[in-house]
């Protein structure tokens, strides 16, 4: 089976989307393998986003994702990497499709309520990061 990471974002936890997003997750067809409610540290942060680390956005994201409490979760089904970012919508919620959680509960391209990995191999390394 295959694996990706979702983060639920500070914006929509201090929003109360959590049940909504995971009701979502378990409609798509999902199954959830693993689930943590944490406040990232600044170094975890760093860590996860380092393929970021020269861009401009940088900073901003690391002060996003370090601002409250995510929940992550450990998602599992055939093609759960593809679905699951078709399910989130595209990285700004404007430009995101209808019906995508993105488009429902996202305020802009830094602000944009859950994460999705971007590839089997980035799944495998990245619910590995927060689950054993
Ligand atoms: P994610 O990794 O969170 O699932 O999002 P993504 O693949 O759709 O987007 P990515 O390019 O990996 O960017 C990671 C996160 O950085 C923030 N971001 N801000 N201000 C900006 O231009 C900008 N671009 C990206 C977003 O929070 C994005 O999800
Ligand atoms: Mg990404």
């Amino acid at each position: 089976m295959q694996k990706t990471l979702m983060i639920i974002k500070p914006d929509a936890v201090a929003a109360h989307h959590v049940g909504d997003i995971i009701a979502r997750v378990e409609k798509e067809g999902f199954t959830l393998t693993g689930l943590r409610m944490l406040q990232l540290s600044r170094q975890q942060a760093e860590l996860f986003y380092a393929v970021h680390k020269e861009r401009p956005f940088f900073p901003g994201l690391i002060h996003y994702i370090t601002s409250g409490p995510v929940v992550v979760g450990r998602l599992e089904r055939d093609n759960a990497v593809e679905l699951w970012r078709r399910v989130i919508g595209a990285t700004d919620p404007k430009r995101a499709e209808p019906g995508t959680i993105r488009s429902q509960f996202g305020t802009d391209i830094e602000t944009n309520a859950v994460h999705g990995s971007d590839s089997p191999q980035n799944g495998e390394i990245e619910t590995a990061f927060f689950f054993d």
